[in-house]
This record gives C-alpha cells, structure tokens and sequence, in this order.
C-alpha cells in the first residue's frame, strides 16, 4: 500500500507520517519504506533514524563529478547502485530522503533513471509512506508514482480546508494515480469541528474527513525534539491507529 501525506505548511504532515509508520509497524505490516519528500528532512528524527545521506546528494554527485563508470557497467547500473546505498536501513522501517531539490542544469537522464528506481525499490516493501514537502512537487513530478491513499492534512481553519481542497484538485489534475483521497483535520479541540469549518468541508464536496485531536504530548516531543514513531499510545497516536485499521481494512 502505498501512502502520500501532503497539505499545507505545518499541518502536521510529518507527524502524520510518523504516526502512520508506527502503526503500520505495529500491525506487523512490514518492511515499509518511509520516503522523506521534504528538503528540510524531518522525517528520519521523528522515526528515531538517524539521515546520514540523501538522494538529492547523489544527484547532484552524478551531474557535477561524473563519476568513474566501473568497466562493465552502465550509468544506470551505477546510478541504481547508490540509489540502494542511500537507503538508510532501519527495523523493519528503511528511510530513504529525497534531500534538497534539483539546482539548474538538465536532470532529466538522471531523475528518470531514478523514478524507475524508486518505483522497482518500493516493490520491496509492503507499504511505502510518503511525507511531502508543502505542495506537490513529487507528487507532481511522479518521482513517486502513483499512490493508493492521498492523505490531504488541514488545521482546523477554513482557509486549511480550502487550501487542502485547491490541493485535491492539483492532484485529480495531475497525471498521476490516486486511488482515493482523504482528508484529514488536524489538532481539533474537545469540541469538534466548528460550524464554519464543517460547512466549509461540506460545500468543498471533500466527502467524510478524518479528525484528529490536537496533543499536548505530540507538541511536547516536537519541541523536545524526541521521536515520535512510538506514541500510540497517545490520544492522537489512538486516533492515528484507527485511521490505519480503516485504510487496512479497506485494502
Ligand atoms: N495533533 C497535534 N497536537 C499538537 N501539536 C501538533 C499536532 N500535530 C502537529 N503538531 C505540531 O505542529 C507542528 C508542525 O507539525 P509537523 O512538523 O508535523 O507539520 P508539517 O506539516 O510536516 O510541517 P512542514 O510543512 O514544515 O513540513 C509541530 O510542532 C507539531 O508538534
Ligand atoms: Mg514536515
């Protein structure tokens, strides 16, 4: 299965897919590749997994130093070979970043090569998480293929529903497969959704969404930087689990 996190900046995307991530491990649906689409690498922290390279570095390191091809190998053979090192391994969780985007000059050769890659090394994994960066870029630009879940987080505004709506038709405008889209609604109070935003969601068409409550104790491991992949426990990590058992179960 695979699944792409996306939404506005700061809605809680990362989160999302660390907490996706755990309870995916948790229901013994392993191996999972998790796939850091953001630049600004925040995904191997809040798995615990510490990025020691990143694809973005291969890159670049194949177009600026044209790398001595071994005799009896391909470029593409090459360029695949250090794809797989740069997956970081983990247990039962492998951690690939996608690192800072391309610079000027002509990457087609090389981002081709390696959207084959990806795709053919995702086949290794049961479920495959992607965390994008605000907008679509990967999404846009299929580095990561076609996806079964877009999962589209919005804070608890209108203008985060609009947003994620703006987004949900980026996508049904993209060339890339998506088997279903859904909303989630991040950092909702004990009250639940307020009017304005349920109207909001109601008249954007963007069919039943998924809350999740705002936690004191996710904020307080982001500030303290500690991982986050462990707490389901948590109201939001519970919340988190049933979201995964209805995207399993459905599967
Ligand atoms: N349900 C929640 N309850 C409390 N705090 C939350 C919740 N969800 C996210 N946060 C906090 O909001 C902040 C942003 O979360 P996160 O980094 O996951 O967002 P993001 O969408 O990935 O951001 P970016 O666009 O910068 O990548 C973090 O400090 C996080 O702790
Ligand atoms: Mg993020």
């Amino acid at each position: 299965m695979r699944i792409a996190v996306a939404g506005k900046g700061g809605t809680g995307k990362t989160t999302l897919s660390a907490l996706v991530i755990g309870a995916l491990k948790q229901r013994g649906i392993l191996p999972i590749l998790a796939v850091d689409a953001d630049p600004n690498d925040n995904l191997g922290p809040a798995l615990g997994m510490e990025v020691m390279r990143t694809l973005g570095e291969i890159r670049e390191d194949f177009i600026d130093r044209r790398p001595d091809i071994p005799a009896g190998m391909t470029k593409g053979a090459l360029l695949e070979m250090r794809m797989h090192q740069s997956v970081i391994e983990g247990q039962g969780v492998d951690l690939l970043v996608m690192g800072r985007p391309e610079g000027p000059g002509c990457y087609c050769f090389v981002n081709n090569l390696l959207r084959k890659s990806i795709e053919e090394l995702s086949r290794n994994y049961r479920a495959v998480v992607i965390d994008n960066e605000a907008g679509m870029e990967h999404l846009s630009r299929k580095t990561v293929g076609a996806v079964d879940r877009l999962l589209l987080v919005s804070d608890h505004t209108v203008k985060g529903i609009r947003t994620a709506l703006r987004l949900r038709k980026l996508a049904d405008n993209m060339d890339v497969t998506v088997k279903e889209t859904r909303l989630v609604v991040n950092r909702v109070g004990a009250d639940g959704l307020s009017d304005a935003v349920r109207w909001e969601i109601e008249e954007g068409g963007l069919g039943p969404c998924f809350i999740l409550p705002e936690d004191e104790g996710i904020a307080r491991a982001c500030r303290e930087d500690t991982p986050l992949i462990g707490l389901l426990e948590t109201p939001y990590g519970r919340a988190v689990r049933k979201l995964v058992d209805t995207m399993v179960t459905q599967d």
